[in-house]
């Protein structure tokens, strides 16, 4: 049973006078990564091939997900008619590809690959909560507050998971750290930046990645407020054993905000140029 359905959303509501532009190109692209997680699902069930709980966990996980891209397409499709989410999609798919032949996590241990997913959940629930929070679209602002609503349960959902396997792997603070920051740094690799030429840039025009992840990076990232990258701290000090809020977990909240308006504002100069 997924906690939301699609048909439930009141898309009746729909007020184009009220869409920010700026916010289109961003759910375009995260229709597409979203839709893409049963890829992810495939590749999860071979690294725990012999953990049918957790294996049925993930195959509910990606009708989960699959439903956010859809939701986000069919906002995407009332904002901008032109745009058609299955096209978009069709273009992603064919240049994209998980390692889906995978034996073993890429992450090192199964523990690590459940880190990377807590990492990603992290990264999603703070994205939908801004853009939902920032939003004056009666639906986007109803799809994000769902679809983060379902990443915060999908956080709780790996790092429970992590938890068991923590438990027989034993993998120290320090090298947790490391899978987690990892995985953070990887947001600007091509899941996301193909995503976004594929959701924004007309077909027959080259693929241009630097280009691709800047214009994502900037424009999400100036819907960021504190808050959100404070919770997201919290979550990421407690997937990797540290406390989720004391001193560190504050101090590192402020200097990662610093950073991404720092990193927001040289991306937006450079792209402006
Ligand atoms: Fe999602
Ligand atoms: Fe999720």
């Amino acid at each position: 049973m997924k906690h939301w359905h699609i048909d439930q959303v009141a898309w009746d509501r729909f007020d184009p006078a009220k869409v920010d532009p700026a916010v289109v190109p961003l759910i375009k692209a995260a229709a597409m990564v979203e839709r893409n997680g049963r890829d992810y699902a495939v590749y999860l069930n071979r690294v725990f091939a012999d953990d049918p709980d957790f294996r049925a966990a993930a195959d509910y996980w990606a009708v989960e997900e699959v439903q956010h891209g859809d939701a986000l397409g069919r906002w995407a499709m009332l904002a901008d008619p032109a745009w058609n989410y299955e096209t978009a999609f069709a273009r992603y798919r064919a240049g994209y590809q998980l390692p889906l032949d995978a034996v073993a996590s890429v992450r090192g241990s199964r523990t690590g690959e459940l880190i990377a997913r807590c990492m990603v959940e992290t990264g999603t629930s703070s994205y939908y909560s801004a853009l939902g929070d920032s939003t004056e679209e009666p639906v986007l602002r109803e799809i994000c507050r769902l679809i983060a609503a379902d990443e915060f349960r999908h956080y709780k959902l790996f790092y429970d998971h992590m938890r068991r396997y923590l438990s027989r792997e034993r993998i120290g603070v320090l090298r947790r750290l490391r899978i987690a920051a990892g995985r953070i740094g990887e947001i600007e690799d091509d899941e996301l930046a193909f995503a976004w030429h594929c959701g924004n840039v007309s077909a027959g025009q080259p693929y241009e990645h630097a280009r691709c992840s800047a214009r994502y990076m900037a424009r999400a990232m100036s819907f960021y407020r504190f808050r959100h990258i404070e919770r997201g701290m919290g979550m990421i000090f407690k997937a990797v054993g540290l406390r989720p809020r004391g001193w560190l977990s504050d101090l590192s909240a402020r200097l990662a905000w610093r950073l991404m308006q720092w990193r927001q504002r040289r991306m937006a100069a450079r792209l402006a140029a």
